[in-house]
């Protein structure tokens, strides 16, 4: 079929999670005609749109953690996490918390720690993920502002994080990116779903490298195309995954 565009309310229903307490990974990314993750400012928001944003707002709707990498904190300057009143009571019956928490997955801790998100303004304290070879000083300081999760030395596997997640109950996890944490998660098996929306923008070089190439490609299947102001929203299932998808 080809794309549909989304009636006013299919938003809340087009983006499924399992039962609450069963883990999840939903990857988040926009990308444009031409392959560019981000506009000529180097920021996501110049090759986004309202929809874009209402789906990524949806998408975290009922999640219990937001996923990103230090490349996208430093970029995107992310606000303290809180949930929309109205969506509060429903995360309430689901027994999950009010909010979710912010999970920033950094090896050389050089984040922006002048953050709202950092001063106690997010519903929950943010998650910092870092690696046994973190600088003393940094973690201190890290420690002093969020929740710390030391994993592995030097480069971190994305099967512990994902695990270090799950053992802090949070099971459903969206990650927004960017390009390099995405490659990572992929390329471990530990990514679930892949929402990938086409900007219908090209913007020139740019280009973000996410790593080395795959030893194999991952394959994926459609769960839904749909479409608002040009930009196609694709929600698609690691193959193999699609019964435990709640599609
Ligand atoms: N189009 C989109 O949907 C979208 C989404 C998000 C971001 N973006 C754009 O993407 C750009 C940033 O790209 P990026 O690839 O640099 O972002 P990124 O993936 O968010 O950040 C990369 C950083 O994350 C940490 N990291 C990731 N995997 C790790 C691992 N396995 N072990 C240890 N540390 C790990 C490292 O942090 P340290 O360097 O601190 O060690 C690494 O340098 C920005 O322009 C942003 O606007 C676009």
């Amino acid at each position: 079929p080809g794309p549909t565009p989304p009636p006013g309310d299919l938003l809340a229903t087009a983006y499924p999670w399992p039962a609450p307490g069963t883990g999840w990974l939903r990857a988040m990314m926009l990308v444009t005609l031409d392959g560019a993750f981000a506009g000529p400012d180097g920021h996501s928001r110049s090759i986004s749109s309202p929809a874009d944003r209402d789906v990524l707002a949806e998408t975290r709707r009922l999640a219990d953690a937001v996923l990103i990498g230090a490349g996208t904190l430093r970029a995107e300057r992310y606000s303290p996490m809180r949930a929309r009143p109205e969506a509060v009571d429903e995360r309430r019956a689901l027994g999950l918390a009010d909010a979710p928490v912010l999970a920033v997955v950094s090896a050389s801790l050089d984040l922006p720690w002048d953050l709202p998100m950092f001063a106690g303004e997010s519903a929950l304290p943010p998650l910092v993920v870092t690696t046994r070879a973190a600088d003393a000083a940094r973690l201190a300081r890290a420690r002093e502002v969020a929740d710390v999760e030391v994993l592995g030395s030097a480069d971190l596997d994305p099967r512990a994080l994902v695990a270090a997640l799950h053992a802090r109950g949070l099971h459903r996890v969206v990650c927004e990116g960017g390009p390099t944490l995405l490659a990572r998660l992929v390329a471990a098996g530990v990514v679930d779903e892949a929402d990938v929306t086409l900007a219908p923008l090209y913007v020139g070089g740019g280009q973000i490298g996410t790593g080395a190439p795959f030893p194999a490609p991952v394959g994926f299947d459609v769960a839904h195309v749909l479409e608002d102001g040009g930009f196609l929203f694709t929600r698609m299932l690691l193959r193999g995954d699609a019964d435990a998808a709640g599609a």
